[in-house]
C-alpha cells in the first residue's frame, strides 16, 4: 500500500473518525498502521506503576485484558502474581507484538472487545487505554456483563490518559458500579478507575 495512504490510517483527526464511526476491518487496519509504523509499539517498555493495580488486584488468580495492545504490563508483572493471562485485541499487529510475551499461562488472541464472551470468571478485567474504543451505546452494558464474569473480589480496572477528554466514561462507572479506586497515578495525569 503507497505510503501516503498508510499516513491516512494514522493521522490524528483521520485515526479518530475511522476509529469510531468505522466499520471493524477499518478500524483494524488503523490500529494495525498504529503499531507497524510504532507509534503504539511499547513492548519492551513495562509499564510498572499500572502492574503494581493489576497485582493487588489478581490475588495469583485470573487476568482478561481487553484492548490489550503491546500489552507492556505483562513484562512488569511479577512471576506467580496470576495463574493466568488472556489478551485480546482487534489487531492482528498488536497481538503479533504481545506475544512475543506468550508462555502456558500467557496467551494473546485477535477478537473484538464488542463480542468478546467470558470462558470463565476472572479476577481482573483490563481496560488500559481502550474502553473509549467501545461505543458509547454498549459500553455500560458490557462493563455490567463483564461485572457479571468476576470472580467474588474481582474488579474490572480502567485507564484513561486523557481523563478531561473523556469524563463522561469516568462519570458512567462512577454511578453504575461500586469503585473501590478513584485516583490518579503518581506523577502522571492517567487516571484509574477500579470497580466492580
Ligand atoms: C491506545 S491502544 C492501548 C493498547 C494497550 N492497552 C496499552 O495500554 O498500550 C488501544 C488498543 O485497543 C484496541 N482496540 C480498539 N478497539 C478494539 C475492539 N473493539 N476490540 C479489541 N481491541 C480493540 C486497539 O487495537 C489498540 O491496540
Amino acid at each position: 500500500m503507497p505510503g501516503k495512504l498508510k499516513k491516512l490510517f494514522t493521522a490524528r483527526g483521520l485515526h479518530y473518525l475511522f476509529t469510531r464511526f468505522g466499520s471493524a476491518a477499518l478500524r483494524k487496519k488503523c490500529f494495525d498502521e498504529k503499531y507497524l509504523n510504532g507509534e503504539w509499539d511499547y513492548s519492551g517498555k513495562p509499564d510498572f506503576p499500572l502492574a503494581v493495580v493489576v497485582e493487588k488486584y489478581a490475588a495469583a488468580g485470573h487476568i482478561l485484558i481487553l484492548g490489550c495492545g503491546s500489552a507492556s504490563v505483562v513484562g512488569a508483572l511479577k512471576p506467580g502474581s496470576f495463574q493466568t493471562l488472556l489478551g485480546i485485541d482487534l489487531s492482528p499487529e498488536a497481538v503479533k507484538l504481545a506475544s512475543r510475551q506468550k508462555s502456558e499461562a500467557v496467551r494473546f488472541e485477535v477478537g473484538d472487545i464488542a463480542e468478546f464472551k467470558c470462558g470463565r470468571k476472572y479476577d481482573v478485567i483490563l481496560f488500559a487505554e481502550s474502553i473509549y474504543y467501545v461505543s458509547p451505546l454498549r459500553r455500560k452494558k458490557l462493563l455490567k456483563y463483564l461485572a457479571e464474569n468476576l470472580t467474588g473480589q474481582g474488579k474490572i480496572i480502567v485507564t484513561i490518559a486523557q481523563p478531561e477528554r473523556y469524563a463522561n466514561i469516568l462519570k458512567m462507572i462512577r454511578k453504575n458500579f461500586q469503585v473501590a479506586e478513584d485516583r490518579s497515578f503518581q506523577d502522571s495525569a492517567r487516571h484509574l478507575l477500579v470497580f466492580r
